[in-house]
C-alpha cells in the first residue's frame, strides 16, 4: 500500500520504493507539508508543528510549509490559487472536507478535498504515487458549483518543499538551432522564474525542475518535476527566510484568466516529480522508464529519412522517387516527404492553410510517390503545419477571421504566417478533416506536425494559452483513434515542443534543427536527462553543416545520431560509394541495437581524462553499449579510463572493443574500468557488451 494515512494525527504519508512524502492537516485544516526523502516507515513519528508567530511581521502563513497555498490572508508569498469570486471577493478560505484513496492498476491515489468557506468551489488535490518507479504526479480540480462564475487568475499545480537553502536549480536555456544548453544555477534569496508566453511551447526555458545538493550523476540529493504541459507554464523557485527552499508550476499567470462557470470543472496539468539520493542517473532513468512503460507509444521506432535538407522547398516527385530508392538501399524504413510538396508552397510565404497537392510538383499526384515508397516496402511519411495559414494563402482569402487577432489591430506575421484560432470550432474541425481526409486518401504511415512561429494578438479570450495546445491535443487523438498506426511527430522549428505534456499524445520527437554532430552532444546530454531517448529524435545530415560549416567525419555523425532515434536528413544522391557503403553498415548496426539505445537505461559516464571525451553507457537486459566521443585530441592525453555503471558486481561481461575482447567481472569494469584510446579529432567508437 503506498497511501498509508494516520487518521487520529490526519497525516498522509505517501510511499514509492525507496522514498517517501509525507504531509497533514492541522488543527486550523491547512494542509501542510512534512516531509519529502529517503523513505520513512513509521508514520506514528511524524507530528504536526505547533505554529507559533515569530513576529507580527512573519506572519504563521509566511513559515508555515503549505502543500498548496491560496491567495489570501496575511499571506504574501508565491500562492498556487488566485480567483476573483462574482461579487469580486479576492480571497480564497478554505476548509478540510475529507479524503479519498485509489486503488488503480498502476498506482494509488490520494486525493484531499478542500472547500471554500464561504463559497462553493471545491479544490481537490491529487497524489498519484507509482510506487515502483518513485514517482508521483500532483495536480489540482477545481469544481465550481457556487451559482456563478469564479475567474481562476492564477493556478499553479502544487508547490514543493526542499528542507535545505543552498542549492542549484537546473534547466535549460536556448533559442532556434541551439535548443536543451543546461544551466545550473545556485539558488539564493529572491525568485527565479522559467516561463514561456508564447503558446507553442519554445526553445527557450522547459518546464521542469531539477533541484539539487551538489549531486553528481551517482550521489546526492536530487528532487525533480516536470509539468505535464505545453503551452504557457510558470515555475517558480525560491529560498525562503525560514531556511528552506520552495518550487511551484503550473499555469502561467502572465495574459490568463480562466471563467469557471458553475457547474464546470478544471483539472491543471500534473507535476511527475520524484527525489533521488543517488543523483542525476538515478532521476533519469525513474522518469525515462515511467515515460517508457505509461507516457509513450510501445514499439521501436523505425529508421527514418527525411528529404528536407536535401531538397528544401524544391520537391518534384521524380526526385522524391529517386530519394525514396536510395533511402531503401542504405536501410531506413521510413520516408518522409518534408515542406513543399502542396500549394504554393515554394518558399515560406505561401501555401500554408491549402493543403492541395502541387500539380507541377505531382503531375500524376502524391499517389504515384506513396505506391513508390510502398513498393520498396518503406513506410511512409509527410509534414503539415495545420496550426497556421499563409496570407497569401485561399484558406486566408475565404476565412480571414480564422486567424488569432483583435478586430482593432493587424496581426502580425513571423515566418509569413499567421496562426490559426484553433479556440473555434470550426478550425478545429477543419483542420481535423483536412488530416483525416488526407490520411484516408493516401497509404500514409507517419506525420511530421510542425509549428514555426508563437501566437500573438490570440483573441478576446485569455485562456486561450493553454486552450490552444488542448485543441492540438485533442485533433491528434481524435486522429488516432480512426487512423490507430499513423506515427505522429512534433516539431516545432526544431525542438520548440518538448515537454511531458505533449509527449504520448505525439509518437516522435524533433530534437533540434542543429544537426552539427558535436553541437548534439551537448543537446542529447541535457535531453537526457529528463525525456526519454525514444522521444529524441537525431539524424545525420550533410557536411559541412549548414548552420556551423563545420565538417564531421560520416561515421561520428552516425555515431552521435545512433545515441537516438536514428534518422537521416542527408542529399543521399549525392553520396560516394564509400559513403553509401557506410551508411550501410551502420544503419545495420543501429537496427541491431536500437532496441537497447531506445528503451534501455542510459548512463552519462565520467570523463575521467583531461581530454575532452563524451562516453555514454545504454543498457538493457543482459547487453549494453557504449558510445566514445573524441572531438579533439589533444598532445599527450589520449586515452580514459571508462568506468561503467548498472552492472551486477559479480557476473563477467564481454566487451567487443575495435581491437580486442575483453572478459571482466562487473565490479572490475564499475570500479577499475577500462581504458579508450581514440586519436585525432572527431574520433568515436561504439563498443557492445553482454553477459558472458
Ligand atoms: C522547421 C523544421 O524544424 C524543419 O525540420 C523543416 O520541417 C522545416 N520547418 C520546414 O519548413
Amino acid at each position: 500500500m503506498s497511501v498509508i494515512i494516520q487518521e487520529s494525527q490526519k497525516v498522509f504519508l505517501l510511499q514509492t520504493k525507496s522514498n517517501s512524502y509525507a504531509f497533514g492537516i492541522d488543527d486550523q485544516g491547512l494542509v501542510r507539508h512534512l516531509y519529502w526523502g529517503n523513505r520513512i516507515d513509521a508514520v506514528e513519528d511524524f507530528e504536526m508543528p505547533v505554529l507559533t508567530e515569530v513576529s507580527t511581521n512573519d506572519p504563521v502563513f509566511e513559515i508555515t510549509r503549505e502543500e498548496f497555498p491560496v491567495y489570501g490572508s496575511l499571506r504574501y508569498k508565491e500562492h498556487c490559487l488566485k480567483v476573483t469570486f462574482a461579487d469580486s471577493t479576492r480571497e480564497v478560505v478554505y476548509d478540510y472536507v475529507n479524503y479519498e484513496v485509489n486503488k488503480q492498476e498502476h498506482y494509488d491515489e490520494l486525493i484531499i478535498n478542500l472547500k471554500d468557506r464561504h463559497y462553493d468551489l471545491l479544490i481537490q488535490l491529487h497524489y498519484k504515487v507509482y510506487e515502483s518507479y518513485d514517482l508521483m504526479e500532483r495536480f489540482v480540480v477545481l469544481q465550481n458549483s457556487s451559482g456563478e462564475t469564479i475567474e481562476v487568475e492564477k493556478l499553479h499545480s502544487g508547490q514543493f518543499h526542499i528542507p535545505y537553502t543552498g542549492m542549484n536549480f537546473t534547466n535549460v536555456h536556448g533559442h532556434w538551432g541551439a535548443e536543451q544548453q543546461r544551466f545550473v544555477q545556485k539558488i539564493s534569496y529572491g525568485k527565479i522564474v522559467i516561463e514561456n508566453r508564447r503558446g507553442i511551447s519554445s526553445h527557450n526555458h522547459n518546464p521542469y525542475f531539477i533541484i539539487d545538493r551538489d549531486a553528481t550523476e551517482t550521489s546526492g540529493d536530487v528532487y525533480f518535476g516536470a509539468l505535464r504541459m505545453s503551452g504557457n507554464f510558470s515555475g517558480v523557485v525560491e529560498q525562503t527566510q525560514y531556511g528552506e527552499t520552495l518550487v511551484q508550476m503550473g499555469l502561467n499567470s502572465h495574459d490568463f484568466k480562466l471563467d469557471l462557470k458553475s457547474g464546470e470543472s478544471f483539472t491543471s496539468p500534473a507535476i511527475i516529480c520524484g527525489y533521488s539520493s543517488n543523483g542525476f542517473g538515478q532521476m533519469s532513468h525513474n522518469l525515462h522508464s515511467f515515460a517508457n512503460d505509461f507516457i509513450l507509444r510501445k514499439g521501436l521506432r523505425p529508421v527514418l529519412y527525411n528529404s528536407w535538407e536535401a531538397t528544401g522547398f524544391e520537391v518534384t516527385c521524380t526526385e522524391q522517387m529517386k530519394l525514396a530508392r536510395k533511402a531503401k538501399e542504405i536501410g531506413a524504413e521510413l520516408f518522409v516527404v518534408d515542406d513543399g510538396w502542396f500549394a504554393e508552397r515554394h518558399g515560406i510565404d505561401n501555401g500554408l492553410g491549402d493543403w492541395y497537392v502541387n500539380e507541377h510538383k505531382f503531375p500524376n499526384g502524391l499517389e504515384e510517390l506513396v505506391s513508390e515508397v510502398k513498393s520498396l516496402g518503406l513506410m511512409f511519411g509527410i509534414w503539415v503545419e495545420p496550426e497556421m495559414v499563409n496570407p497569401k494563402a485561399k484558406l486566408y482569402a475565404e476565412h480571414p477571421d480564422w486567424i488569432y487577432h483583435f478586430d482593432t489591430r493587424e496581426s502580425d506575421t513571423s515566418r509569413g504566417q499567421y496562426v490559426l484560432d484553433l479556440t473555434k470550432d470550426e478550425v478545429k474541425q477543419y483542420i481535423y478533416n483536412m488530416l483525416d481526409n488526407l490520411l484516408s486518401d493516401y497509404d500514409i504511415d507517419y506525420i511530421k506536425w510542425d509549428a514555426n512561429r508563437p501566437i500573438s494578438q490570440t483573441n478576446t479570450q485569455r485562456d486561450i494559452w493553454y486552450r490552444h495546445i488542448e485543441a492540438v491535443y485533442d485533433i491528434v487523438k481524435e486522429l488516432k483513434k480512426k487512423h490507430p498506426n499513423v506515427l505522429f511527430e512534433a516539431c516545432a522549428s526544431g525542438g520548440g515542443r518538448i515537454d511531458y505534456g505533449i509527449l504520448g499524445i505525439f509518437d516522435d520527437f524533433w530534437t533540434s534543427d542543429n544537426t552539427d554532430a558535436y553541437d548534439r552532444l551537448f543537446i542529447q546530454d541535457t535531453y537526457s536527462y529528463i525525456y526519454p531517448i525514444k522521444a529524441m529524435r537525431a539524424w545525420v545530415t550533410d557536411c559541412p553543416n549548414f548552420l556551423s560549416n563545420r565538417i564531421i567525419p560520416m561515421k561520428f555523425r552516425y555515431h552521435s545520431a545512433m545515441m537516438g532515434t536514428l534518422g537521416i536528413g542527408c542529399n543521399i544522391l549525392k553520396f560516394t560509394e564509400e559513403e553509401t557503403a557506410l551508411s550501410k553498415e551502420m544503419i545495420e548496426q543501429y537496427k541491431e541495437i536500437r532496441e537497447i539505445v531506445q528503451e534501455g537505461d542510459i548512463y552519462r559516464l565520467e570523463n575521467s581524462s583531461s581530454n575532452d571525451y563524451f562516453i555514454y553507457e545504454y543498457k538493457k537486459g543482459e547487453e549494453g553499449l557504449i558510445f566514445v566521443f573524441l572531438p579533439q585530441g589533444k598532445i599527450g592525453h589520449s586515452s580514459v579510463t571508462v568506468r561503467l555503471r548498472g552492472l551486477s558486481e559479480n557476473t563477467d561481461y564481454i566487451l567487443k572493443l575495435e581491437d580486442r575482447e575483453i572478459k571482466k567481472s562487473g565490479g572490475f569494469l564499475m570500479n577499475h574500468g577500462f581504458d579508450v584510446c581514440l586519436t585525432g579529432d572527431y574520433a568515436s567508437t561504439v563498443i557492445k557488451f553482454k553477459n558472458a
